[in-house]
């Protein structure tokens, strides 16, 4: 797709003239920043230029081919990884984040879970949170767990937090907490788990005593033999293509036949699906390692969990707001960041059929398409008349090499909004290729009349980057050419 060109800061990077991907000029910051990307799996190049590079400045006083031998040599809880490793990565968490994933973990994981340990007299839970941040996920899981297991004393639970980051590690192991980790949780909930000392709010011994912690390399071997449930929730999205493969595959191979994984929600299994049987909640994908062989790549659209006791939130996202937060983050190539206001949203509005509609484009665009497709098929449940998730179905039947259901799927955007340029362009542009040049010159006459409405400037779909200019030269071409 074209990418409109914005002016950046000086960072030592320059942009790949083939792709999206930012290159390092210098030999040394070009070694620095493998180095970096290889021990801890993160995509420095494409979303920490701006970050990396003072930092390794600083670092490296001066001289950075000794920084790199230094880092060559140490251990990743050496204080110059340690540095690097606390700027460059993202440490975003709250107590009860995806509140979806919390509902299902108390009525349908758990209760199949312990279900049958109770009948196997095998009373043992063993949960590995990867990527736990400061720890406000494996709380919320022991919270639950603790809710949720009336006989606990009776059972021997693991439930253990890791990180990379020994700062993040020690703050989860203190488990002092400041009101922003509690942004979507009741009042309730802080009253009961916790204690206000000077600082915050301490988590309860009887709570804290279930997680333990331990600084790992998620890249490195899994800390535990054999899990029942994964966590590994907002790492992924971070990560070097290989990384994540390499990440899969410990994820895999740590959980028990017919343990469960939760990704985050913005997240997918990107390599070998096929192995996985995955449970398609509203909104939010599953993966569970199959029991038998006949449930690998299974896919299951489930019903939607009951929200029993929600817990109220105590100050509100303002919907349009987070809305167009996500739109611009989309329009100006942060789809991670995207995906976090979308997911914050739909946290608090389950029924926003275009921020569904927004996440569906979002998994498109990482091949997820199951995932797509479920928040697709929530978009249009919430608005059947919405012509973007028409256009998006569009895509996905493209995806597929099914051009008929793609035509269909763009004729129904354009039924909805007659207006609707990307829809119109891209119809023009199957029947030129299908040999219908006066239908597709129809098309593109009809998307320009619809962008006389936009200024140069304004981007023609929350879905895209491209402007009306930009649309319109590209129109102009085509027409010329047909
Ligand atoms: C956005 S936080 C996610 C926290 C929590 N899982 C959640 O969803 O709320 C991502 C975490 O992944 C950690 N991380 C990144 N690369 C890692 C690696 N190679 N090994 C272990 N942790 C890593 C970061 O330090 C950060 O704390």
């Amino acid at each position: 797709m074209y990418r409109i060109p914005r002016a950046r800061r000086e960072t030592g990077f320059t942009r790949h003239p083939m792709s999206s991907t930012w290159q390092p000029r210098h030999p040394a910051l070009a070694k620095a920043v493998q180095l970096i990307e290889q021990r801890i799996g993160l995509n420095i190049a494409a979303h920490f230029q701006a970050e990396c590079v003072p930092l390794l400045e600083r670092l490296a006083g001066g001289n950075l081919a000794h920084l790199v031998r230094r880092l060559e040599s140490q251990p990743e809880s050496s204080a110059e990884w340690q540095a690097l490793i606390s700027t460059l990565t993202i440490g975003e968490t709250y107590f009860l984040r995806d509140k979806d994933h919390f509902t299902l973990l108390r009525q349908t994981i758990l209760p199949a879970l312990t279900l049958e340990k109770r009948r196997q007299q095998r009373k043992e839970l063993v949960i590995w949170c990867a990527g736990c941040a400061s720890g406000e996920e494996p709380y919320s899981v022991a919270i639950t767990l603790q809710e949720f297991l009336t006989d606990l004393p009776a059972w021997s639970i693991t439930i253990l937090g890791t990180d990379i980051n020994g700062r993040a590690i020690e703050a989860a192991r203190k488990g002092v907490y400041r009101q922003w980790s509690f942004r979507h949780t009741g009042i309730g909930f802080e009253k009961r788990y916790f204690t206000a000392v000077s600082g915050g709010a301490m988590i309860k011994p009887e709570i804290q005593k279930l997680v333990s912690w331990q600084r790992a390399n998620i890249l490195a071997a899994a800390p535990l033999p054999a899990c029942d449930i994964i966590f590994c929730r907002n790492v992924l999205l971070y990560l070097k293509k290989d990384s994540i493969q390499q990440v899969e595959e410990t994820l895999f191979r740590t959980l028990v036949p017919g343990g469960w994984l939760l990704l985050g929600q913005a997240e997918a299994i990107r390599f070998q699906r096929e192995r996985w049987h995955l449970h398609i909640f509203p909104g939010t994908p599953i993966y569970q390692k199959p029991l038998a062989a006949g449930e690998a790549g299974r896919i299951d659209y489930e019903p939607p969990a009951t929200h029993g006791q929600s817990t109220p939130v105590p100050f509100a996202l303002t919907r349009e707001s987070a809305y167009i937060d996500a739109v611009r983050a989309i329009q100006t190539d942060r789809q991670e960041e995207a995906a976090r206001h979308l997911m914050d949203l739909l946290a608090q509005y389950p029924a926003h059929a275009r921020a569904h509609a927004l996440l569906a484009f979002l998994f498109a665009g990482r091949q997820a398409l199951p995932e797509a497709q479920a928040h697709l098929d929530a978009a249009l449940s919430y608005d059947p008349l919405l012509a973007d998730a028409h256009y998006i179905r569009a895509m996905l039947h493209l995806e597929q090499h099914n051009t008929a259901s793609a035509r269909e799927a763009l004729r129904a955007a354009l039924y909805c909004d007659r207006g609707h340029v990307m829809s119109a362009y891209l119809l023009g542009s199957l029947q030129a290729a299908a040999g219908n040049l006066p239908d597709a010159s129809r098309l593109w006459r009809n998307a320009r009349r619809a962008l006389i409405a936009l200024a140069p400037h304004d981007y023609v779909s929350d879905l895209s980057d491209m402007t009306a200019a930009t649309l319109d030269a590209l129109l102009v071409a085509r027409l010329d050419e047909d």
